[in-house]
């Protein structure tokens, strides 16, 4: 087989830029690990910023985004037992965010993928990019107990934080900086309609806890746990019991509870790998770095790195230019941090640490008192909430 883009992953970040490319006439394959039903059975963040719903607009993946999804002009802050309103919209010049699961962004992806022709390899085992520190890089895998070799000019390494491509690249060649966090999220899905129309972020003594939604009849919500602790030991009544004593008398009292569709526990990280390219392998969204969940922003990085990635791209096929692809790490990697920041920001302030002493409790609850007694300190939270341009 041969393909301009060879893309290692059908998550988020490799269907976008595959979608991307072929708008340009490019064309790619996608080669990923799992099946279709498996990557689309998972359960991801669902807070779209306005660029990557334009990015979607943009390869024609936004219908049922549009029909489905929720616009959210604000959301609120919750702690000393108090709901406190951002108001995104009037702190951002009329900026709003989208509720519309990640995987229903995969499936539409995927299905436009499967309309337009191109193709995606699943269940692709063994898969491994070869010789990208040369001219004619190729990606390996089996499929169907067959060994198959795919030739192409430029692998994207879409393949997530556990994938083969960032493990391929030499160890000298990458800095990586992370952050682990003593702690984890236990998040649940349930059918019932959410406990209010927007999403409640609390900072609680006993813990963070986050009341999100999918739609208007079913909910997402989330407690910080302990990471040695497993979500066998949660049954749905202690799962209810624990959130709404994270949560205002009358708030808890309004919350519908239901049997849990989904429970799971995951650990909160910080992780940048860098640069985001060697030779002609290039990284994007979680295989290069990961965010804490805390302001939803893993989704929207992938979606503008790979917006970065697919002009980068673009110019090299169409022009026989290499500066875009020169420039493309450096340019990701100025919001990535960005958004690195306010996700640790945002997480070191609502969470509780269990090696904080009494004096970082009450920095905690002095900056949260002063974020929302100030315009301008609301003003940063809000810019970011809603994105940073790209
Ligand atoms: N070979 C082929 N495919 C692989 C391999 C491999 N060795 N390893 C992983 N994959 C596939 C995974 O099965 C998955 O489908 O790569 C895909 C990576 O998708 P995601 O993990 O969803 O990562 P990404 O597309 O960067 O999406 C960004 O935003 O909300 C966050 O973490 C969340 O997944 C989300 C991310
Ligand atoms: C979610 O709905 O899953 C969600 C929402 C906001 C976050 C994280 C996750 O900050």
């Amino acid at each position: 087989m041969r393909t301009q883009v060879a893309i290692i992953g059908s998550g988020p970040a490799g269907l976008l830029l595959g979608q991307l490319l072929h708008k340009a006439g490019i064309d790619t394959v996608i080669i990923e690990r799992k099946s279709r039903d498996y990557v689309l059975s998972r359960i991801r963040a669902g807070v779209l910023e306005q660029g990557m719903v334009r990015l979607l607009e943009q390869v024609g993946a936004a219908g049922r985004l549009h029909a489905e999804g929720l616009r959210h002009d604000g959301f609120d802050l919750l702690f000393g037992g108090m709901r406190h309103h951002v108001d995104l919209a009037r702190l951002t010049g009329g900026q709003h965010v989208t509720i519309y699961g990640q995987t229903e962004v995969t499936r539409d992806l995927m299905d436009l993928r499967e309309a337009s022709g191109a193709a995606t390899v699943f269940e692709a085992e063994d898969v491994a990019p070869h010789d990208f520190d040369r001219d004619r890089p190729s990606v390996t895998f089996v499929r169907d107990g067959q060994a198959q070799r795919l030739d192409c000019d430029v692998i994207a390494g879409c393949d997530g934080y556990h994938g083969i491509s960032r493990a391929s690249i030499p160890e000298a060649a990458l800095q990586s900086f992370e952050r682990v966090y003593p702690f984890g999220w236990l998040g649940v899905l349930a059918e019932v309609p959410p406990v209010s129309h927007e999403l409640i972020y609390a900072g609680d003594e006993r813990g963070f806890a986050l009341c999100s939604m999918r739609s208007s009849h079913r909910s997402r919500y989330y407690v910080q746990c302990s990471l040695d602790d497993h979500a066998e030991n949660w049954s749905d009544q202690r799962f209810w019991g624990e959130l709404r004593q994270r949560l205002d008398p009358a708030t808890a009292e309004a919350l519908v509870t239901g049997p849990s569709i989904e429970k799971a526990i995951a650990p909160l990280r910080s992780f940048v790998a860098e640069p985001m390219r060697f030779g002609r392998l290039f990284l994007a969204g979680d295989a290069a770095h990961i965010v804490p969940p805390t302001g939803a922003k893993g989704l929207n990085l992938a979606a503008s790195d790979v917006h970065y990635l697919s002009q980068a791209l673009i110019e090299h096929f169409t022009e026989r230019s290499s500066a875009g692809i020169d420039a493309y790490s450096a340019k990701a990697l100025a919001r990535v941090w960005k958004a690195e920041r306010f996700s640790w920001w945002m997480t070191s302030l609502l969470h509780h640490f269990p090696e904080n002493g009494a004096f970082a409790r009450r920095m905690q609850r002095a900056e949260l008192d002063y974020l929302v007694s100030s315009d301008h300190a609301m003003a940063a939270l809000a810019e970011n909430y809603v994105g940073l341009p790209y």
